[in-house]
């Protein structure tokens, strides 16, 4: 049996049916592949994998990006270390605490964002796993880059292309009022550039690239390029951009970082366990190289 494709929208969104992800055929790879070029994110529901399957599934897209644990050594892990930790559980399996580092930390995927865009090979997929959901709040929404950008007026858009940000994760835990970082996690992890527009190889589409990590505009004042990204982030995340997925049990979510932004929403984490785990597949280089644009001050 083949898969079976059910679209959101006519090209941002779909449901894929008929796949046990556990175990595909190359020909259902293909299948998987092309949807994923057309729509950007693409929902598996009802899937029963374990830590190392969901790993697999992501490996057929590309090399995994290494996690944050990475960065941190010795910390007890909850979860495989090719896996990050999304949840809001502790090693022990119960919920973090109010005050706990990993909690303000995951605190940040409630702005909209695309996945390490602050790392200068950024991520490519994520392969989000919903193994216990929250029964009220705690949905993944996405906004379509693709169709935010063709929306723009022309000059705009002749604007942003060749324009590059910064981009740091410091700029959105700063937003959130965190500010504490060891020095070797501030020096492990320097601010990045990557383009603002990026055509996407597979579809041959234009796409917004911005994120909550983006900060200067090189070239431009702070105060404007800090505007500029703000005002951009306001047009793409608008109702007719945004898929809102609200998650069901054993849902895995599959998003292109590279014409897609999404955040968390809101949900009571003191109360209900969201166990979400997610696989990142890198990009193939920064999207300045990948672009021909000289990355320089
Ligand atoms: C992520 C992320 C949001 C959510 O896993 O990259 O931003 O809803 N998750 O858990
Ligand atoms: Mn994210």
């Amino acid at each position: 049996m083949t898969i079976t494709i059910y679209p959101v929208t006519p090209d941002f969104a779909a449901e894929i049916g008929d796949v046990n992800l556990a175990s595909i055929s190359d020909a259902d790879m293909g299948a998987i592949k092309q949807a994923f070029w057309k729509y950007s994110v693409l929902v598996f529901p009802d899937q029963k994998l374990s830590g190392t399957q969901h790993v697999e599934f992501a490996r057929r897209f590309g090399a995994l990006e290494t996690t944050i644990a990475t960065y941190r050594p010795g910390e007890k892990l909850r979860v495989q270390e090719e896996i990050a930790d999304v949840s809001n559980l502790d090693p022990e399996n119960k919920l973090l605490g109010r005050d706990s580092r990993q909690r303000m930390y995951n605190m940040g995927n409630r702005l909209w964002h695309t996945d390490s865009s602050f790392r200068h090979v950024p991520a490519f997929a994520s392969v989000l796993y919903g193994r216990s959901v929250a029964p009220i709040g705690g949905h993944t929404e996405f906004a379509d880059m693709r169709a935010a950008f063709d929306s723009l007026p022309p000059q705009k858009q002749e604007q942003l292309r060749g324009l590059v940000a910064e981009h740091s994760i410091f700029n959105s835990r700063t937003k959130l009022g965190f500010y504490d970082f060891a020095p070797e996690e501030r020096a492990a992890l320097p601010p990045v550039k990557q383009v603002m527009v990026r055509r996407i190889p597979e579809s041959g589409r234009e796409s917004l690239y911005i994120a909550s990590h983006a900060g200067r505009v090189i070239g431009m004042p702070d105060d404007e390029g800090a505007q500029l990204i703000e005002e951009l982030t306001a047009h793409a995340v608008q109702r007719q951009f945004v898929y809102t997925h609200r998650w069901r049990q054993d849902d895995l979510v599959i998003w292109d970082n590279r014409c897609t932004m999404h955040h968390g929403t809101e949900f009571d984490d003191m109360r209900w366990r969201r166990d979400f785990q997610r696989a990142t597949v890198a990009d193939i280089a920064n999207s300045c190289e990948q672009a021909g644009v000289p990355i320089s001050a």
